[in-house]
């Protein structure tokens, strides 16, 4: 097995079967510090830089408080207008990341353009984490969800995936990756304005990634185990910050997934992920309900981050 000692994280296409298990295994072996609160010493040498071009609450945060519950070190910023990649200057990516390298040991970068932190990992000389870029992929989160699933369902092999919302979003095109990988076969449920790119579904036919495309989540819900939600009243991923207007729309009942609907015709035991945050798309309600997950991914956000930080800096194995 590859080691993961200063890999760059920047796409679930590059993840092997078995390299899932292992990042698994080593949430299992550092969750006791996020379960039980106390910080620990294993990258007590080691200082993360957070470069977010973009807002974040939870990747952000996680993968900070990561680092915290390991003992390193944390400095970044979260909004670029403060650095000069925001300013009058633009700095390029390659000149930024050659000052960035030499504050930090691994370098966890969210972008509003697709491929920027690929590009940031061309001229670091240390791990760059993709906290998200673009609408192209959020492996992070998506490991994270991959790791809730397995804690909740026991396997990643043999489930019926709902996947609901902008099929466009970073974190449909990397849970369709990692589909490739495992016995998942996924229903795919979007506005047609939002569905998969013809160049996206030309890399799952050649992954062989088995999927349906559906019109509304009342005709598949049944048959779900994991139904995996993003909004489709959605902000532009090609921005630094999208406000959005004064009237941000409804979702469609054909997108949404409510308390009703899940009582009538979900599994007893299907679960609900949602990377958040969320528009209108998953009423409240449904929070109190056994099929929400949602606040166990933001729980388990912090022990992703605290295991692939010890991983990409060689703490583990
Ligand atoms: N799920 C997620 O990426 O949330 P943030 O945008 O708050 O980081």
């Amino acid at each position: 097995m590859r080691s993961f000692a200063g890999r760059d994280i920047l796409s679930l296409k590059e993840f092997e079967r078995d390299e899932y298990f292992q990042v698994f295994e080593v949430c299992e072996r550092l969750k006791h510090y996020a379960r039980d609160r106390h910080n620990g010493d294993l990258l007590k040498d080691k200082t993360l830089l957070t470069a977010f071009y973009q807002p974040s609450t939870r990747t952000r945060l996680a993968t900070e408080a990561g680092m915290h519950r390991l003992g390193g070190h944390v400095l970044g910023f979260s909004d670029a207008k403060m650095t000069r990649a925001g300013d009058f200057y633009q700095e390029s990516i390659k000149d930024t990341v050659h000052m960035l390298e030499y504050y930090g040991d691994v370098i966890a970068m969210r972008h509003f353009q697709q491929g920027a932190p690929r590009e940031a990992a061309k001229w670091a000389s240390v791990p760059v984490i993709n906290c998200g870029d673009g609408w192209g992929e959020h492996p992070t989160q998506v490991l994270t969800d991959l790791y809730t699933t397995w804690k909740h369902k026991g396997t990643l092999d043999g489930l019926r995936f709902l996947c609901v919302g902008d099929m466009r979003m970073r974190t449909m095109h990397s849970i369709l990756y990692a589909a490739a990988q495992f016995d998942i076969q996924a229903d795919l449920v979007c506005p047609p304005e939002m569905s998969l790119l013809d160049e996206f579904k030309a890399e799952l036919a050649e992954r062989n990634v088995t999927y349906r495309e559906m019109e509304s989540v009342e005709d598949c819900i049944a048959d779900a185990d994991v139904i995996y939600m993003e909004p489709v009243v959605q902000a532009d991923y090609t921005k630094s910050r999208d406000e959005g207007g004064e009237d941000k729309g409804l979702t469609p009942a054909a997108y949404q997934v409510t308390r009703e609907l899940m009582r009538a015709q979900a599994k007893r035991d299907s679960i609900i992920l949602h990377s958040l945050p969320r528009m209108d798309e998953l009423p409240a309600d449904v929070d109190n309900t056994r099929h929400a997950r949602y606040w166990f991914e933001a729980f388990n956000g912090v022990v992703m981050r605290m295991a692939l930080l010890a991983l990409v800096l060689g703490a583990v194995e």
